[in-house]
């Protein structure tokens, strides 16, 4: 059922704001660095890829059944090798390119044994390392200090050294989803990185929330966790937090104190498919709330609006409470004054 309610906006959801880290596509990096000047190149190929004459820093060897990383000739930044069946990395396999900037290597089949302590060692301006689908059991490293992008999906990561992410100040986007991590294998993985933005640990097997995240993300994802509760204040401690999803864990109402959702900064929060029977407590300035496929009994107005005044409303616009137990019955008036922006409300 739909309930209508002051129609004024759209929805607003997340799209344009995020699409940056989403796309996993593999686009030209001039799409990036257009307004850096390009020196002539004089780098040459590998036989077996492709170097654009237009882009000649770039060197593509990607879906090409390469069984170990090919000749990597000075001159190139970009290397993609996705898609290949590469097994390991040895110690000089980028040793005329340690100014490379991109390294891609999604879909191969390394394992921590077979890449080497120094792999990474000499890359001394590596920004992106990309190696979704491969075999790792923990995370690679120590990697170099310029890195802004990293991304180890769909591996069976089931641990993060402390230190190996240390001093990765500029460190901003780190993908993590799809392994085996558990609370105690990361804690502190994480401290210190002042710049990271955007963290994804969803489906992986975390019992907790895992302490010593930075202050500064905006983007936390943990959906498809076995998180049971939230320490009292966990989520205080981020200064700027806007997106917050925890949907598919077993969240219930005693492992949630009063204030654990109600975030300053935050814009989004996905509670879908848990157990909470109650609605949480949440911040005027939410404005997309996920509550879909728990057992909640009940709207209650004190969730969104302590205090109901000329300015003092929730800002939510889009509410989901499909799949749970209450009807338009349920419903008080005065909700009508609390949530004055919700143009959609589903039950
Ligand atoms: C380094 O470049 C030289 C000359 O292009 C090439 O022969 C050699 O194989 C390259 N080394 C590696 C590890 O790619
Ligand atoms: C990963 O390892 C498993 C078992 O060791 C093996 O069966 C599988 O083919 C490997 N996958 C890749 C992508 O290398
Ligand atoms: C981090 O980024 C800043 C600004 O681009 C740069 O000046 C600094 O050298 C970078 N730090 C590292 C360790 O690369
Ligand atoms: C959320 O916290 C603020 C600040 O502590 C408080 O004023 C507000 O009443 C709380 N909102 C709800 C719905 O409890
Ligand atoms: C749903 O709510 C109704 C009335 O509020 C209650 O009688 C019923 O037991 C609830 N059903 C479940 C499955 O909780």
């Amino acid at each position: 059922m739909h309930l209508q309610f002051i129609p004024i906006l759209g929805l607003l959801l997340m799209g344009s704001v995020l699409s940056q880290y989403y796309g996993y596509d593999y686009g030209s990096p001039d799409d990036y660095y257009s307004s850096l000047a390009m020196g002539p190149s004089t780098a040459n190929c590998a036989p077996e890829c492709n170097c654009p004459a237009n882009y000649p820093s770039a060197m593509y060897c990607d879906n090409l059944k390469l069984k170990k990383i090919p000749m990597v000739p000075s001159g190139i930044q970009y290397l993609y090798l996705q898609n290949n069946m590469i097994e390991g990395i040895d110690n000089d396999a980028f040793q005329n390119v340690t100014d490379l900037k991109w390294l891609i290597l999604d879909h191969n089949h390394l394992t921590n044994a077979n890449i080497k302590k120094n792999a990474f060692s000499k890359l001394k301006e590596l920004q992106k390392l990309y190696m979704s689908f491969n075999n790792l059991t923990e995370l690679v490293g120590p990697l170099p200090k310029t890195m802004d992008d990293l991304r180890v999906t769909n591996n069976k990561l089931a641990k993060i050294t402390p230190n190996i992410l240390e001093g990765l100040e500029n460190l901003t986007v780190v993908h993590l989803q799809h392994n085996k991590l558990k609370e105690d294998s990361i804690s502190g993985a994480f401290k210190g990185l002042k710049s990271l933005l955007y963290l994804d640990l969803s489906y992986n097997e975390l019992t907790k929330v895992p302490m010593g995240l930075p202050p500064s993300l905006s983007m936390l994802y943990f959906d498809n966790n076995k998180i049971g509760n939230i320490p009292d204040e966990y989520f205080q401690g981020f200064k700027g937090l806007q997106y917050l999803r925890l949907s598919n864990n077993q969240l219930k109402d005693a492992g949630v104190p009063g204030n654990a959702f109600n975030i300053s900064t935050l814009l989004e929060l996905d509670l879908s498919f848990n157990s909470l029977s109650t609605i949480p407590a949440v911040n005027e300035g939410l404005e997309n709330l996920y509550l879909q496929v728990n057992k909640i009994q009940k709207l209650t107005v004190a969730s969104f609006c302590k205090v109901i005044g000329p300015l003092d409303y929730s800002r939510i616009r889009h509410l989901r409470l499909d799949g749970n137990n209450i009807t338009r019955s349920d419903i008080p008036n005065e909700i009508h004054n609390c949530l004055r922006l919700a143009s959609d409300i589903e039950l």
